[in-house]
């Protein structure tokens, strides 16, 4: 069973806690009306473990304190305590979640969000020495031992450990990009991992709200509908149905919008049971949709380890 091969992820992207606007840098380019635009979730990491989200999408630059801290574009994100999240601390609440729970897995998928082509070394080799140390002690999946880097692993392989994805060269982590197809409502099917895999990947975020609720409902129905579930094929494809959009093209907030598709999943029952549903990926991801998820999943009955999450989790 590989760990890509299960729908239990619920994911969570962009940026962690609450955050503010970094006065320093980016004065004149933005002020307080557009928080908006940038903040994709209220919880912390801590928190959002806690409720059962597992995939993270991390976006790292260089901080003028020589460490590698995360971003959502031009925006700061912020810790729990309202201070500059680093890179450091993220590893550091991940590692300290697996401790006390480790059958569980953590994917970090990490991108770059920094213009400077020095800066982008600097954070890159600053990442790759932080997962060193990590999987030195073993609470990182070592992605250059054999060719880990070409295939997914298996749940086994992972348990108490986080697990690098990157969407860029670079990264010590299994390269995983995402297609441009940011206006389509059909889903795109690429080759990934080397060309060992089936990307199945919908991230339509610059559709309009009901185009994009037909582009989501589209990669679902693919889902629901593949009978085969467990199939050989389907080990070899990985599936990922963002339903983030993008503030700009609506009236109404990110905010709203994602608990708006996050009711039109849940109470519109669209998940059918017992499916490989692929990768959920939300905006302010919680325990409702984390929950939703974990139960519509075909392994749900714990037969491959998405029951560890319920049972900590005591749904
Ligand atoms: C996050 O937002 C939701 C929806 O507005 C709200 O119910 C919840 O209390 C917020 N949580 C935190 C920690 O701010
Ligand atoms: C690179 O990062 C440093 C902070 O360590 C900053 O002072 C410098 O302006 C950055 N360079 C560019 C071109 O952004
Ligand atoms: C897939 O499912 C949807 C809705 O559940 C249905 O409308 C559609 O006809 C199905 N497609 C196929 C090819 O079975």
């Amino acid at each position: 069973m590989s760990i890509f091969f299960l729908a239990l992820l619920s994911f969570n992207s962009f940026k962690n806690g609450a955050f503010n606007i970094n006065p320093e840098n980016h004065q004149n380019i933005i002020d307080g009306s557009r928080t908006a635009y940038a903040q994709t979730q209220n919880l912390s990491i801590k928190e959002q473990l806690n409720s059962g989200i597992r995939y993270f999408d991390i976006r790292t630059a260089w901080h003028s304190s020589k460490k590698v801290h995360i971003v959502h574009n031009i925006i700061d994100c912020m810790d729990e305590d309202g201070k500059t999240l680093f890179f450091s601390k993220v590893l550091k609440d991940c590692s300290d979640f697996l401790s006390s729970h480790n059958s569980e897995t953590i994917i970090l998928h990490l991108t770059i969000q920094e213009n400077n082509e020095a800066n982008q070394s600097l954070v890159i080799d600053q990442v790759n020495n932080n997962i060193d140390e990590y999987i030195k002690n073993k609470k990182m999946y070592n992605v250059n031992d054999g060719n880990n880097k070409n295939r997914i692993p298996t749940l086994n392989e992972v348990r108490g450990k986080i697990v690098i994805l990157s969407r860029r060269y670079g990264f010590d982590g299994i390269y995983l990009t995402i297609p441009e197809e940011s206006d389509d409502v059909n889903y795109v099917e690429t080759e990934c991992i080397n060309k060992n895999y089936k990307c199945i990947t919908q991230d339509a975020y610059k559709l309009g709200e009901s185009s994009k609720l037909k582009a989501i409902t589209k990669l679902i129905n693919r889902q629901n509908n593949l009978s085969e579930q467990g199939s050989e094929n389907l080990k070899m494809e990985i599936v990922i149905n963002f339903f983030n959009i993008e503030y700009s093209i609506f009236g109404d907030s990110i905010k709203t919008v994602s608990y708006h598709f996050k009711n039109e999943l849940i109470d519109g029952n669209k998940l059918t049971p017992n499916k490989q549903h692929g990768w959920i990926v939300v905006d302010y991801a919680d325990k409702d949709i984390a929950s939703y998820i974990y139960k519509t999943n075909k392994f749900y009955d714990g037969r491959c380890g998405s029951k560890n999450v319920i049972d900590f989790l005591n749904y």
